[in-house]
């Protein structure tokens, strides 16, 4: 018995000690942004998919919380749940990298503080490096028909591979690296990409927070679309006519 639980565990642990290849890229002097080059990159070719709630491996590419805050395996809306399950809405069910960890997100960009700036670890240990070198690795031809063995759709069963099964999702899915099922990065966007998490992927911008001056203007923005509070009763919207008591500007909008 303990032989073979050894065996096991022994399996595992030389699984995830399997050097992945190394990282095709070109090491750019310059310092890169996340602001200036970076985001810019991510909203012109990943959030067409990685923006909504239920984005594939709830990977969210359109705020660097996101980015920090990594993927799941945990899909957000399934009809096979019996129990609830608690919302993992970017900035507002944790607020810390820490806490998302706790929640089960894993790192896309490796924050770890084990390689502080540039070093080739940081992207043989960052999942967006290899998924878009996997991308570069097999491009899909421009114009062509989507490759059958591609699923999309709602329906599409994501792997969403922690970094230790990344080879097999590789071996499995070669034509499945990112940008998922279109023609792949631009050159000088792949070489930005890997460049900032080459040097270290840091993240200049100041954190964002919730703060009381944010909404100061809510009010008063509420109360400029005119919206009506509560309801005017059916009657009155089929008419036309606003109900005595139901105008906006004699409601009270919190
Ligand atoms: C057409 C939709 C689409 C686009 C565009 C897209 N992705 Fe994805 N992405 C997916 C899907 C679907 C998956 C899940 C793949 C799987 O696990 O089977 C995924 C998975 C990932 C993962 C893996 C997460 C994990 O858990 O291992 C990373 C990292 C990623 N995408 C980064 C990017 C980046 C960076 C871009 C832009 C350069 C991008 N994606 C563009 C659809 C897309």
């Amino acid at each position: 018995m303990m032989v073979s639980l050894l065996g096991l565990y022994g399996c595992q642990a030389f699984e995830s000690l399997q050097p992945l290849p190394p990282i095709p890229f070109e090491p750019s002097a310059k310092d890169i942004s996340y602001v200036r080059d970076v985001k810019p990159v991510l909203d012109r070719t990943c959030i067409a998919c990685h923006a909504c709630y239920d984005a594939p491996c709830q990977l969210k590419l359109t705020a660097a919380g996101g980015v920090t805050r990594g993927a799941s395996k945990d899909v957000v809306y399934t009809s096979a749940r019996l129990l609830n399950a608690s919302p993992t809405r970017l900035f507002i069910d944790a607020q810390t990298t820490a806490q998302w960890r706790e929640k089960g997100f894993f790192a896309v960009v490796d924050d770890s503080t084990d390689n502080p700036g540039r070093s080739i670890d940081n992207l043989n240990t960052s999942l967006i490096s290899q998924m878009i070198a996997l991308g570069r690795e097999q491009p899909l031809a421009p114009h062509s028909r989507v490759p059958e063995d591609i699923q999309l759709g709602l329906q599409r069963d994501n792997q969403c591979p922690k970094l230790s099964e990344f080879d097999r999702y590789a071996n499995e899915k070669p034509l499945q690296g990112m940008p998922l099922a279109i023609t792949g990065l631009a050159d000088k966007d792949y070489q930005t990409l890997q460049n900032w998490i080459w040097q270290g992927a840091v993240i200049d911008e100041p954190p964002w927070t919730r703060t009381a001056s944010r909404c100061s203007g809510c009010a008063s923005s509420m109360r400029a679309m005119r919206v009506p509070f509560p309801a005017p009763k059916r009657g009155a919207i089929l008419s036309g006519r606003p109900t005595a008591g139901t105008s906006p500007s004699s409601q009270p909008v919190s």
